[in-house]
């Protein structure tokens, strides 16, 4: 460790094992799921992984987290469905997918050649839809994990009602905790009041980790044609402009439950990564930052590799949770 830090307080314990990459340890266990270093892909940034093996080095994500999976294809949104904002970007795509039962035949086999962790994530209109789904990927060797989405913003029915609702969300967290051995993530919304309430009521129910942020509520219009950029009129931002509310948001988390937690929103450099890292995050799933370079990924890998041993770590584990919080004034307490 490090002189300058305190040991990790919150979120995941790390291996002794080395990933091969050198004396540093880059890989970080969340519980039962264990990662050869803490970057994955965010859902539906990088499609179902295999499709972007020819533009980077798939092997070097520690996971790779699918577009949001139904039990059926669905053709999503109409166009124009995605914009670009000031430090960011709306999307509106409406969880187009081929399905859980392409993907399973056609995707999952591919991706058994590389090391990196595949999580699926699964979407549903119904409690029914997610459990059923968890009991698909129940027996597949090749699935890490689940990652549930209960905050997409862009769909009129469907999962953001469960991230909404405390009461709803354990239910719906503890029937796919009966459907499934998998470790269960729970991807929370950032369009509530509390996303610390709702990651407490996901973790009572069985969560065994809590992701967060999805993307947050906006809109674009164009001047000229007084039109709406996006045909759903309103989409979800993602992309540098949300992450100082990821930080906000994962650091409340990360405060409100006594699981791992992983970070997700506006991950663009190794600045970004550590200081999710720092403030509780087990791991960190890069977006946005794929759309521009599909290597960002592996580079920010080899960046943060470099950095920790600079600063002179031995462990990735280290720097988790090591925030160094302002010391209470004695004003402050009269
Ligand atoms: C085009 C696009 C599609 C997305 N599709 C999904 C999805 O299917 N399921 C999901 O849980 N999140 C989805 N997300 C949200 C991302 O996984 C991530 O939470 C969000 O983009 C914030 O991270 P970023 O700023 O690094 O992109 C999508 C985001 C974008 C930009």
């Amino acid at each position: 460790m490090s002189p300058n830090t305190q040991p990790g307080s919150t979120g995941g314990e790390v291996s002794s094992a080395t990933d091969g990459r050198g004396a540093l340890d880059l890989s970080v266990r969340l519980g039962d799921l264990e990662l050869q270093n803490p970057i994955l892909t965010a859902s539906g940034t990088f499609g179902y992984g295999l499709e972007f093996a020819p533009l980077t080095t798939l092997e070097q994500f520690g996971g790779l987290v699918t577009k949001g999976l139904s039990l059926a294809p669905r053709p999503g949104n109409p166009p124009p469905r995605i914009c670009e904002t000031r430090g960011g970007m709306l999307n509106s795509i409406g969880l187009q997918n081929i399905g859980i039962h392409a993907f399973l035949d056609d995707v999952l086999p591919g991706l058994a050649d590389y090391p990196s962790q595949v999580i699926v994530n699964l979407f549903g209109t119904a409690q029914a839809d997610y459990v059923a789904l968890a009991e698909l990927v129940d027996a597949q060797a090749g699935i890490a994990a689940v990652e549930l989405n209960v905050s997409c913003p862009n769909v009129k029915k469907g999962g953001i009602e469960f991230g909404h609702d405390p009461k709803m969300l354990s239910g719906l967290v503890s029937a796919v905790r009966s459907a499934t051995s998998k470790p269960v993530i729970v991807k929370l919304s950032p369009n509530v009041t509390s996303p610390a309430e709702l990651a407490k009521s996901a973790r009572d129910a069985g969560a065994d980790m809590i992701s967060a942020i999805n993307t947050i509520i906006g809109m674009s219009i164009d001047t000229w044609s007084r039109r709406p950029r996006l045909h759903t009129v309103r989409g979800g931002l993602s992309g540098p402009a949300i992450k100082p509310i990821a930080l906000r948001i994962v650091y409340d988390v990360v405060n409100a439950v006594d699981c791992p937690v992983i970070a997700i929103g506006g991950v663009e450099d190794v600045d970004d990564v550590l200081e999710f890292l720092i403030a509780g995050a087990s791991a960190v799933q890069v977006g946005t930052a794929l759309f521009r370079d599909p290597q960002r990924g592996p580079s920010l890998v080899d960046e943060l590799e470099s950095r920790l041993a600079e600063q002179g770590y031995s462990s990735v584990s280290d720097i988790i949770g090591s925030i160094v919080l302002p010391t209470p004034r004695d004003e402050e307490h009269p």
